[in-house]
């Protein structure tokens, strides 16, 4: 399997007729968000470009610029060791840095687009480098421009992020203040925070390593507030979160449990115990098994709340 270690091997590649459209290849991060259902993929590229370094430094804000290869924990590691803030809640997240603005990987109350400032990416066609700014990058929930209109376009070689001097915790995640109040700590540091979130992870979230998983296998649906209106009028604890434009971001979870397939299973293909958002491999289910699963759950969904769950792991 070819791997890029700096850019100028995606520029060989280029060149080398690799990206050719036809057959573009499988460009791979960590891979922990893709659900493979062939048993071979004819071709693969590993990014493995590394390094972290300090890219300016105000006042308030220090700017860092991190490889597309840099394991992403290892990178918020490095950010708390430093004394830089802004992405502790993001703390265990499975992945790489590239692959991070992909899909602008959200939990506990953030996103990497609150502290982003921009990336380095080579266009898989011509070969140039280009830098995509904040707002290039059409950030939405678990979306990007890498997904919609400049999908399977770039490769991104780096990012910068824009990280805060001054400690300030996000707390609007309502389980992450209870739990701090709980525990009597009233004025927790990064650390407590990145704590707090890996235990709250590990609680729910099984670790790919030992059971296969790509992390939540849908994206929470947003809805309309007369459709929202509607299925409250029958399910009453129906939780939500009201988003800017009128729209209810409803958890996929919560419909999934909800249609009774909490810890449902075909084959070796189940619905996680502790958080229905989750499937897991709990033997040897191939990839295809696991969409069977994913499709049986999403149609269940449809047919008792009229709401259509769509993937949010990339499907190969
Ligand atoms: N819930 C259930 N049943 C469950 C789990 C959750 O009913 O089995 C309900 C509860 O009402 C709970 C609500 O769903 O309050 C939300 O659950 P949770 O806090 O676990 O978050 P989520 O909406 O299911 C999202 C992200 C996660 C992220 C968490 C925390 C998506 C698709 N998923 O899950 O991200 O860690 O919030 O911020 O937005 C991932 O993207 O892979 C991922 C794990």
């Amino acid at each position: 399997m070819p791997v890029a270690r700096h850019e100028a091997d995606i520029l060989q590649l280029v060149k080398n007729g690799f990206f050719d459209e036809i057959k573009l290849p499988l460009v791979l991060g960590g891979g922990s968000n893709i659900l493979l259902t062939k048993d071979e993929v004819e071709k693969v590229l590993k990014i493995e470009i590394y390094g972290i370094e300090i890219v300016n430094r105000t006042n308030d804000y220090t700017i860092v610029k991190a490889g597309a290869g840099v394991n992403w924990q290892g990178f918020v590691e490095f950010t708390l060791d430093y004394g830089l803030y802004g992405i502790e809640n993001l703390t265990l997240i499975p992945g790489t840095c590239g692959a991070a603005p992909m899909q602008n990987i959200g939990a506990y109350g953030v996103e990497i687009s609150d502290v982003f400032d921009s990336l380095e990416a080579i266009h898989l066609q011509t070969g140039k480098k280009e830098i995509f700014y904040k707002e290039d990058c059409e950030f939405g929930y678990r979306q990007s421009v890498f997904k919609s209109t400049c999908k399977n376009e770039y490769i991104i070689s780096s990012i910068n992020l824009r990280l805060r001097n001054h400690f300030t915790p996000v707390l609007s995640y309502e389980v992450l203040a209870s739990r701090l109040e709980s525990s009597g700590n009233t004025n927790p540091t990064a650390r407590d925070l990145s704590r707090l979130v890996a235990a709250i992870r590990m609680e729910k979230l099984p670790d790919p390593a030992k059971q296969g998983n790509a992390g939540s296998f849908f994206k929470n649906p947003v809805v309309d507030m007369y459709q929202f209106q509607e299925i409250k009028k029958t399910y009453c604890d129906l939780p939500a979160y009201f988003q800017e434009d009128e729209k209810v971001k409803i958890p996929a979870a919560w419909l999934i449990e909800r249609a009774g397939l909490k810890g449902f299973q075909v084959g070796n293909a189940r619905v996680h115990d502790r958080q229905a958002l989750v499937l897991v491999n709990s033997g040897k289910a191939s990839g295809n098994e696991i969409l069977e699963l994913s499709k049986l759950v999403a149609d269940s969904v449809f047919s008792i709340f009229n709401i259509r769950l769509d993937p949010e792991v990339n499907i190969v």
